[in-house]
């Protein structure tokens, strides 16, 4: 089959959003015990962006998909799918999809959350991409937006630098031809569920909880799993590690960015770092990441990406893209 004759998801738009106040290490050692030197040697960090009262996943997961909508030309009417990965909803329910629904002005079209943490992207794509291909939308906004700030616990030095607030959108569109989602592979391994979790939550102890991570044993995973799944979705899709032109991976740890291009053989000026001025901001990183270098004009109309991540559960994935 020609692959003009195949239906495929294609990014039309890109948008992202922060919140109005930025943290620096040195700010944050006032209230931690820590110091700049710490974090930018074990994570690569410098910056954070914290929530204000005002400023939710909604809000930012809503200023975030009318930017998307913006730059791929298309208005609320337009809009079919509403897919948002989120561990940080505003509520247990509804799903903050059908707030940020309403706020957008698109309702009536499906909408709803997903919860794979900071796979949450990866795994709401797939779900998009999935609906896309059997025809059941055309147009969809695929949303990863957190405010991790209101899980951590800020007492707990060797977790609560790690992590930001964002959202990340895209507009995915039904479009024959060759550019967009050429493949995607996810997977999801619950036996170590007790090294990357949240201590509360609806149906168990009523409350949210805070997050409690094993970060050195989540570190070695991350780099096996990562390494391990790009190799599966290449392969998939046809395509080889020289062909990347820019891989956009989940926003964890520079030294996991590093590993990974390193165990891979891809060279560092290919990987889209963000993690320095947004740390990691869960299912907002992907797309907060590929926003940010659209915006920059590093990416460019035709070029092949590769997203990925992992994160609790554990879950994983990556997808290959031609955009
Ligand atoms: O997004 C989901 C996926 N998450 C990840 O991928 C995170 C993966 N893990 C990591 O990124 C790293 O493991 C961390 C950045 C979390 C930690 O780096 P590490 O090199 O594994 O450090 P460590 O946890 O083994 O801690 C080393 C030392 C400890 O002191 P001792 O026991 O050696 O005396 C900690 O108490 O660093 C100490 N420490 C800190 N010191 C200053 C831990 N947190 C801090 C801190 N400031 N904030």
């Amino acid at each position: 089959m020609s692959d003009n004759a195949i239906l495929r998801s294609v990014i039309k738009g890109t948008g992202s959003a922060l919140p109005r106040t930025r943290v620096s290490n040195a700010e944050l050692s006032k209230r931690v015990d820590t110091t700049d030197e710490w974090i930018v040697e074990r994570t690569g960090i410098h910056f954070r962006h914290i929530a204000e009262d005002d400023e939710t996943t909604s809000s930012l997961a809503t200023e975030a998909a009318q930017k998307a909508m913006d730059a791929a030309g298309l208005v609320s009417s337009d809009i079919d799918l509403i897919v948002l990965a989120t561990a940080t909803p505003d509520q247990t329910f509804p799903a903050t999809a059908t707030i940020v629904q309403d706020r957008l002005g698109c309702n009536g079209c499906v909408a709803f959350d997903v919860a794979a943490v900071c796979s949450g992207f990866l795994y709401a794509l797939s779900v998009a991409d999935s609906m896309i291909r059997t025809g059941a939308a055309k147009h969809a906004l695929v949303i990863g937006a957190e405010t991790f700030s209101r899980i951590l616990d800020w007492e707990d030095r060797a977790t609560c630098v790690l992590f930001g607030d964002g959202a990340g959108a895209i507009v995915l569109s039904a479009e024959f031809g060759d550019k967009g989602i050429l493949g995607t592979r996810l997977h999801a391994d619950g036996a170590h569920n007790q090294l990357l979790y949240v201590d509360g939550g609806a149906g168990t102890t009523g409350t949210v909880g805070k997050l409690r991570m094993k970060g050195r044993e989540v570190f070695r995973h991350a780099v096996v799993n990562l390494a391990s799944v790009l190799r599966e979705v290449l392969e998939e899709s046809g395509q080889s590690i020289d062909s990347i032109d820019w891989l956009i991976p989940h926003q964890a740890n520079a030294r996991i960015l590093d590993a990974t291009a390193k165990k891979l053989g891809m060279p560092a000026e290919k990987v889209i770092k963000t993690v320095d001025v947004h740390a990691n901001t869960s299912a907002a990183s992907v797309p907060l990441a590929l926003d940010t270098a659209v915006r920059d004009h590093r990416i460019k109309r035709d070029d092949l990406l590769v997203l990925e991540a992992m994160g609790g559960g554990f879950t994983w994935g990556a997808s290959v893209i031609r955009y």
